[in-house]
């Protein structure tokens, strides 16, 4: 039987090793559960020699207190955004156009000549990898230990968000110094992303319990990051891939291929889609197969970044004031679907905007059951001669609420509807007032009521949100069932809950706990 601080490091190593295995190499070879012994036999160990605690060690993931706010840190090297295409072909920009201009300004002649080896090695070599649909993070290791880890903010400067990136597991605290040579300085960048399930998972959750619920795994993603409890954002399992570098001291590499290896070997997650190629035509095929394969993805991808490889080429391209010339990125078209429209509803925002709500056929789109789209207002119906009874082109981009693109005018049924504006507010009654721009297409229909119930009722959901009072509990649902019952008819009411109490657990689904939780 070793001593118990003789066990505690080879522990330790036994843990990192198994975070590795299952997020750097997608090959687990331990059960969740044997994963947890694990941890709670270090755990047992660190408590009793507390002397023995590291700051790095696998129990630390989760620091002590809640944050009181995010400091702002300067970037060492700026982290900038890049240029976006959405076409392959094309005199004007496509990826073609990108092609073409990167092989000449590096002296690299036509197309055709391309095809030639340029270079001792071959082509111009350009790696390819998902373009992750997540959160940029910077991340800092010293001695091949994390340090810190900044958003990116507005790419000069960011925020210090290290104590909730350290409760990510697939982010090592330190590297694996078995592997390779660590640079005294290393800056990875990459994103920060949700795994679809796990978005569908809480905001189920969150729903159930008349919380809040968020648009997109994107979107949960930043408000996680910015989270000020670390255990909450232990709980939410995020992931990670590394995609880019900062400040690198000694430089390390040549190549982003090589630095990616370097990563994967340090044990730092990297895309297993990544791939290096040599000709436009390699470059047309991978968008093309990754296409087909990113709906099998854990996570949301949203086009392929193309890059240069060799970082001497890099140099030579240089930066337009936006981005590096040496990397695109193509994006995939919105997924798109045909459903017919039934219904259209106008619902009453917190100023008074009315907007129409398109009920549908329900229709499977990139990834979810479609039922709804926004229509925005009623100059875009008009524009789109929408009508109900029509067969229309819906579009998802990311968002949870689709957009409607087009009425297929070829497929409209004789029977079809005007869609008929109210002028009155659905809820008050009250006489609506609209707004035109110049060229008299209606941009705006709203109700002037300022005590309409149900613009109190959204602007109570909106003053209980996240981004404002953050109230746990006091979502949707929970409005409208406490603003029914009398109780809550503006703000201040929200604060005279308390002696309400009696009234409250009457309430349907409401019981004591939930109350007590919600005072
Ligand atoms: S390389 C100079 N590679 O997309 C910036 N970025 O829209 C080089 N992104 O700011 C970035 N996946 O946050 C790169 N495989 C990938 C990426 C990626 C996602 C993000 C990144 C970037 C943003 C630009």
């Amino acid at each position: 039987m070793p001593r118990d601080i003789d066990r505690i490091e080879p522990l330790r190593r036994q843990i990192e090793k198994h975070n590795r295995l299952y997020h750097v190499e997608a090959r687990p070879v331990i059960s969740d559960r044997e994963y947890d012994a694990l941890l709670e036999e270090l755990q047992r160990l660190e408590e009793k020699h507390p002397e023995l605690v590291t700051p790095d060690s696998p129990t630390q993931r989760i620091g002590g207190e809640p944050i009181s706010g995010f400091q702002a840190v300067e970037h060492a090297v700026a982290m900038l955004s890049i240029g976006n295409t959405y076409k392959l072909e094309g005199e004007k920009n496509s990826l073609r156009a990108w092609y073409n201009s990167t092989a000449k300004a590096l002296g690299l002649a036509t197309d055709e000549a391309l095809a030639e080896p340029l270079f001792d090695d071959g082509g111009l070599a350009l790696t390819l990898e998902p373009k992750v649909d997540g959160v940029a993070v910077s991340l800092r290791y010293e001695g091949g230990r994390l340090v810190r880890a900044v958003t990116r903010g507005d790419g000069q400067r960011g925020d210090d968000i290290t104590q909730n990136v350290r409760t990510i597991r697939a982010i090592p605290l330190r590297l694996d110094a078995g592997a390779a040579d660590i640079p005294a300085v290393l800056e990875v960048r990459g994103e920060i992303v949700m795994p679809n399930d796990e978005f569908a998972r809480i905001n189920a959750e969150r729903e159930k319990a008349g919380e809040e619920t968020y648009a997109n795994p994107r979107n949960f993603t930043a408000g996680t990051l910015k989270q000020r409890d670390p255990k909450t954002v232990a709980r939410r399992r995020l992931i990670f891939v590394a995609h880019g570098r900062g400040q690198v001291e000694p430089p390390a590499c040549d190549t982003h291929s090589q630095f990616v290896e370097l990563l994967r070997g340090l044990g730092i997650p990297v895309s297993p889609h990544a791939a290096t190629v040599e000709s436009f035509d390699q470059t047309v095929q991978y968008i093309e197969q990754f296409e087909i394969k990113r709906p099998t993805l854990a996570y949301g991808t949203d086009g392929v970044v193309i890059k240069v490889d060799r970082y001497d080429l890099r140099q030579q391209l240089g930066f337009t004031s936006k981005s590096p010339r040496w990397c695109v990125a193509y994006k995939y078209a919105a997924e798109q679907a045909v459903t017919k429209l039934l219904q259209v509803d106008w619902q009453v925002g917190k100023t008074g905007k009315l907007t129409p709500r398109a009920t549908m056929a329900p229709v499977f789109v990139a990834g979810t059951t479609v039922t709804h789209a926004t229509l925005h207002n009623y100059g875009e119906i008009q524009r789109k001669d929408i009508r109900l009874g029509d067969k229309v082109v819906i579009e998802k981009a990311g968002e949870i609420i689709p957009q409607v693109v087009q009425v297929v005018m070829a497929e409209r049924p004789e029977d079809s509807k005007p869609i008929k504006p109210p002028d009155k507010c659905p809820d008050c009654k009250t006489p609506i007032e609209t707004e035109s721009d110049n060229e008299g297409k209606e941009t705006l229909r709203c109700c002037p009521n300022p005590e309409c119930d149900a613009q109190l009722r959204e602007r109570l959901i909106w003053f209980a949100g996240r981004d404002q009072m953050d109230i746990e509990g006091l979502g949707e649902k929970v409005v409208h069932q406490l603003a029914d019952a009398g109780l809550l008819k503006s703000f201040a009411d929200v604060y005279r809950l308390q002696s309400r109490r009696g009234e409250m657990v009457q309430l349907e689904r409401m019981g004591d706990g939930k109350v007590s939780n919600l005072l």
